[in-house]
């Protein structure tokens, strides 16, 4: 593992990218990282940075074959390469071959993006290469080994990955897993499919280093639907509940709650069985699995999340609180004269947690994804129920991750919130789309060039110096 304290530039296999993070954060000592460049040198790296991005303009505009000298052509047209020094040769290595640099470092990058899945080969045509039919798809799925940094902000990295190599080197403690895993469905979405059947080991697989990494009172909380159902059948499948024993019997997590989240706004379905066959009710709800490691040390505060009181409360705080007297439920409850008189900070928020499922940044979040021929990511969560667990289960400058981070709403909710944020995502557009809501934070830097679809160019606040 390496701390890093400064601001540095990270070779990674088929890209570049420029990571600041504050000190004491964190960075992974990633398989697939080449190494750190060094702040020694950010004008090399950030050559190279262009580069990627320029070699995947010139792979991307062409449907068929590209050939070298095109490619150093494309190159030296946008100022990734220069003329002159892909035309020098200088003597390299013991032998003092001639060579030009440039054009070794255009084929070595050419090597990254092959083992990347990005391009290929043309069968039988020497120094042709193309994209391939992966990367042309609408999704580009990170290859099983593969992590690369998508971008970075000065609290969190956003990691294009499937993989969990990252989690597993990461040597500081994690205090809250926020995510919301594949829903387990038979007809797969955009972003592939987890069947019922391989449901809780994918799950437990993927979360389980960062169980290990968590620190005492740590909190995981799975955002999981509620509305999966049996093969043509009113019925539903019980995959949260078992998902719920194995969270306890694999890991020895504890159940705080499963949290309701109402989704006020949540189209009728299940269509099937509610509008046609009139069998069920409309859904309305999803939940928030909350565990904890160690319930005594729980993180957990309410007073960060405390609403405002209703204007009726108010009004008896005003008055002094109740003027009678009453008992509920055989003496468990009871009212007595002043009960309710107290001025307090806030209500505390009941365990239904009633949140539209869009929101404005959700919706700038498409336009902008769409705006850039990216697709749009099916299954966001509500930024403002990130946000509303993010401060209720963790403190400011806390850990937290997101294994399963699609649009990057937990990434933004832990930014918006000063908690430090590691996401992982193993589509790059989704990566590249999460990227754009990050615009104008404070130390953000992106690499991911995907589509045709170039990295978002930093962009700092003023007196941010330590940028080039
Ligand atoms: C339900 S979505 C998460 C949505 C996210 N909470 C948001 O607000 O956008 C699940 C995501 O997990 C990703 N995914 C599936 N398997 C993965 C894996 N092994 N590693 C990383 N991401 C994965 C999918 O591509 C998908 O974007």
């Amino acid at each position: 593992m390496l701390l890093v304290q400064n601001y540095y530039i990270i070779r990674t296999y088929n890209s570049f990218c420029q990571v600041n993070l504050p000190t004491g954060h964190a960075l992974i000592d990633q398989p697939k990282v080449s190494f750190i460049v060094g702040a020694d040198n950010p004008a090399g790296a950030a050559k190279q940075l262009n580069l990627f991005a320029a070699m995947i303009d010139a792979y991307g505009a062409h449907d068929g074959p590209v050939t070298n000298v095109h490619l150093y052509g494309a190159l030296a047209d946008k100022g990734a390469v220069d003329l002159a020094s892909l035309l020098a040769k200088v003597p390299v290595g013991k032998a003092k071959q001639k060579h030009s640099l440039a054009k070794r470092s255009v084929r070595w990058m050419q090597q990254n993006l092959r083992r990347a899945g990005v391009i290929e080969r043309v069968p039988e045509a020497r120094g042709k290469w193309r994209m391939s039919d992966k990367a042309k798809a609408a999704l580009t799925a990170a290859e099983p080994d593969v992590t690369l940094v998508g971008f970075s902000t000065n609290l969190g990295l956003a990691l294009w990955t499937s993989s969990n190599k990252a989690f597993e080197a990461l040597g500081e403690p994690i205090h809250l897993l926020l995510t919301s895993p594949p829903y387990p469905i038979r007809e797969a979405r955009a972003y592939g499919a987890v069947t019922p059947q391989q449901y809780i080991d994918f799950i437990c697989g993927a979360i389980e280093p960062i169980v290990k990494n968590l620190a005492p009172g740590a909190s995981v909380a799975l955002n999981v639907t509620n509305d999966c159902f049996q093969s043509r059948s009113p019925a539903r499948v019980i995959s949260h509940e078992r998902l719920c024993v194995a969270l306890e019997d694999r890991f020895g997590l504890s159940k705080m709650d499963s949290l309701i989240w109402h989704k006020t706004s949540a189209p009728p379905g299940p269509i099937q069985w509610a509008s046609i066959n009139r069998m069920q009710l409309n859904q309305g709800y999803e939940l928030v699995l909350w565990f904890t490691n160690d319930p005594s040390k729980v993180f957990s505060d309410n007073r960060r999340v405390l609403q405002p009181h209703s204007e009726k409360h108010l009004e008896l705080i005003a008055a002094g609180g109740e003027k009678r007297t009453a008992s509920y439920s055989d003496g468990a409850y009871r009212i007595k004269e002043g009960s309710f008189g107290n001025i307090t900070p806030g209500k505390i928020p009941t365990n239904v947690l009633s949140f539209a499922h869009s929101c404005a940044d959700q919706r700038q979040y498409k336009k902008r994804a769409r705006e850039l021929g990216l697709p749009v990511h099916g299954a966001p969560m509500p930024l403002r129920l990130a946000k509303f667990l993010i401060e209720f289960l963790t403190e400011p400058g806390h850990l937290v991750v997101d294994r399963f981070a699609g649009s990057m709403t937990t990434a933004k909710a832990a930014e918006l919130t000063g908690r430090r944020w590691l996401a992982a995502e193993m589509m790059a557009e989704y990566v590249r789309g999460g990227a754009e809501r990050f615009r104008g934070t404070l130390g953000f830097a992106s690499t991911l060039a995907v589509g045709g679809v170039g990295p978002c160019m930093p962009t700092f606040a003023s007196g941010d110096d330590t940028r080039h």
